[in-house]
């Protein structure tokens, strides 16, 4: 069902409460997400993104309870990956003379994606598209998160949409920021930000400066995944661009799995020796965590301390994909620590320990192992692991 934005601009997108693993990231997507995609009705009709692929109907349907789809005359594809681009066959085939606009890199990606001969206008930052009452205007975002990725300003309304930038997974009966629980809803869109955007937060501030720079009003930014932000629409902005900077805050993750229980007690006697000097920190033991949850309170924390016995001469499965996930996302500022038991050859610390190092996380302290159950001695180690990262955190290194 649409919901109007402003007079003659509506959202027609498609809420999916099933989904719970987005599609190719493997990301969790607790509280489902959208697919947002927007009409403005005007002396030319313009459909801005579509939705996944399997949504098209509905897409379809939304846009013919205001217009007859058959009347699009430019469709606008902000981004070509399918699960905004999916609708772009089912629109054209009821449109067949809409102009298709995308970045240049946008036509590249679209035409690769469907392999179709539409009527494409490559545009550029700053160009302007007249479409009546309105303006639309294009500003190239390349690698938020996309080499393509392309946000469209509506002028007068002053409506951003900047398709992926700015987005959360997260299905809600509500298309404003004014009308969900707030804290839910930075929950998801921190979330959104650690795990997809983090590798390009410098293009996210120098895209954000830019942007600001241009002085636009923005009366609203119109993202393609979640909630629409209607309510002070530029607390986002700042939200991005403090998450951008990466400055952590003054605690600490131990992320942990154990086969008897060994590494366990390791963990919590690390954990003694944070509380110890006063810094806070949360565990999480991997068998039962979500990895893109654990990732989210990596990015806010300053150090991350991770452990796993030796099974089969390296780290417990379930720990090495949180280790190549942080060396893909290019987390910043960061301290890390090691440390696990071991029965016979005991080379999961160091393997854990080379692994942070290619993250580029400076060691806060030399990794402890114990063999078989740790001792006394072994657990007093742990605690000073955890004391010294702990001085490393509050001491700004
Ligand atoms: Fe929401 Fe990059 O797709």
């Amino acid at each position: 069902m649409p919901t109007e934005l402003a007079k003659g601009v509506y959202w027609v997108g498609f809420v999916d409460w099933t989904l719970r693993h987005f599609h190719g990231y493997e990301l969790s997507t607790h509280r489902g997400s959208s697919y947002n995609a927007y009409l403005i009705t005007d002396e030319k009709n313009v459909l801005v993104d579509t939705v996944w692929g399997p949504f098209s109907d509905q897409l379809i349907q939304n846009i013919a309870e205001i217009i007859d789809p058959a009347k699009l005359d430019i469709v606008v594809a902000n981004h070509a990956e399918v699960d905004h681009s999916g609708g772009l066959p089912a629109v054209m085939q009821r449109a067949p003379k809409a102009q298709v606009i995308v970045s240049k890199r946008g036509r590249e990606s679209v035409e690769g994606h469907f392999h179709q001969p539409w009527d494409f206008r490559a545009v550029s930052s700053g160009d302007k598209v007249n479409i009546g009452q309105r303006d639309l205007v294009f500003i190239e975002a390349p690698m938020l998160h996309w080499p393509d990725s392309m946000f469209t300003y509506l002028a007068p309304d002053a409506i951003l949409m900047p398709n992926d930038a700015f987005g959360q997974h997260y299905a809600t009966a509500f298309r404003f920021n004014d009308e969900v629980d707030e804290e839910e809803l930075y929950e998801e869109a921190l979330k959104y930000y650690a795990n997809i955007l983090t590798p390009f937060s410098p293009q996210v501030i120098r895209k954000i400066d830019e942007l600001l720079k241009l002085n636009l009003p923005v009366n609203m930014i119109a993202p393609s995944h979640g909630i629409i932000w209607r309510k002070d629409p530029l607390q986002i902005v700042k939200k991005y661009h403090e998450w951008a900077t990466q400055v952590p805050e003054k605690s600490a993750v131990i992320v942990f799995d154990s086969m008897w229980d060994g590494t366990r007690r390791m963990a919590e006697a690390i954990g003694e020796g944070l509380k110890a000097e006063g810094v806070p920190f949360r565990a999480f033991y991997m068998p039962v965590s979500d990895r893109n949850d654990v990732i989210t309170e990596i990015f806010r924390a300053k150090a991350v301390i991770v452990g796993s016995p030796t099974f089969n001469n390296g780290p417990l499965p379930t720990i090495t994909p949180i280790l190549e996930d942080l060396k893909g996302l290019k987390f910043q500022n960061k301290l890390s620590a090691a440390f696990g038991s071991y029965g016979w050859s005991g080379e999961a610390v160091k393997i854990i320990e080379d692994h942070l190092a290619l993250c580029k996380f400076s060691k806060a302290a030399e990794g402890v192992k114990a063999k078989w159950q740790p001792n006394a001695e072994d657990l007093a180690k742990c605690r000073a692991l955890g004391s010294q990262v702990a001085k490393a955190i509050k001491g700004g290194v």
